[in-house]
């Protein structure tokens, strides 16, 4: 019951509140005809903005996203680039290697291969003769025939892809319900729960995702994760949240027990 209004409130203040974003544009239509279309442009979509975030200011990536999209507006136009083009790109965001995992996806997780790579092309080696001078990824995923892959398993095995970034991709493009955990995630629930936590602690962060995992909306897995993010990056900062306008201040135990100074410290990284 506390469940259902956790997620009841937190779907309607994300509905009303929800900062726009460019990534969160790119929309869905009823017809089913172009529904497996708009779900690989969303899949993209989300992967592309989800890897920029990950070390990166909201604001900031914006721009960048924005420009990438205008340059590689699919991911077979992705898959056309060159590791140069992507890298200058990416100039300015850091951490060059999360831009090549979004050109590179290799065939690990459909053969038991081998992969070495000599400076500027992958050589894939089956039983140890090496067979295929691979280019470079999202190009495989295009050239592999079946479409992005759609669930949290299959996207899991894509070299980059985390449980953070798959989580995010099947809740939000496909609707899969799974949770997505990153620091945010942890600070809000940590509250919401009155639970003690190390977000760099592997244990906890174990635990969080059960957690998530009991708490995501069946209904709307993406629309609920993006709420919980959403609530952790404007209103339930690491310090001085905005408990008056939360939509689940009532169900929060760190801010009933008054926990909350306690928990900020704890859960803040
Ligand atoms: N931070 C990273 N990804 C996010 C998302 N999808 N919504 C809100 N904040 C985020």
């Amino acid at each position: 019951k506390e469940t259902q209004k956790i997620r009841a409130s937190l779907l309607d203040w994300y509905d009303h509140n929800q900062r726009d974003l460019p990534w969160r544009r790119i929309t869905q239509t009823k017809e089913t005809s172009f529904k497996e279309e708009e779900e690989e442009r969303r899949a993209y979509g989300v992967w592309v903005s989800e890897v920029m975030l990950q070390q990166t200011r909201v604001q900031t990536v914006i721009d960048y996203y924005n420009r990438w999209m205008l340059k590689w507006p699919t991911l077979h136009h992705l898959a056309q680039a060159s590791l140069e083009e992507v890298n200058e790109m990416w100039a300015g965001l850091g951490y060059y290697r999360r831009a090549r995992f979004l050109l590179e996806v290799n065939l690990c997780g459909k053969l038991d291969i081998m992969v070495m790579f000599t400076g500027d092309h992958y050589l894939l080696s089956f039983s140890g003769i090496v067979d295929v001078i691979a280019p470079m990824g999202a190009k495989m995923i295009v050239a592999g025939g079946d479409g992005f892959p759609k669930i949290v398993s299959s996207l899991r095995k894509v070299p980059g892809i985390g449980d953070y970034t798959a989580g995010a991709i099947a809740s939000i493009a496909f609707k899969e319900v799974v949770p997505v955990v990153d620091g945010n995630v942890i600070r809000v629930l940590a509250r919401l729960k009155a639970i003690s936590a190390n977000p760099k602690d592997k244990v906890t962060i174990k635990k969080f995702w059960k957690l998530a995992a009991q708490l995501v909306d069946p209904h709307r897995p993406g629309d609920f994760n993006q709420s919980l993010m959403e609530l952790g990056a404007t209103l339930c900062t690491p310090v001085n949240p905005s408990c008056s306008s939360c939509p689940v201040s009532g169900q929060c135990r760190a801010l009933t027990n008054s926990k909350l100074d306690k928990l900020v410290l704890i859960t803040d990284y």
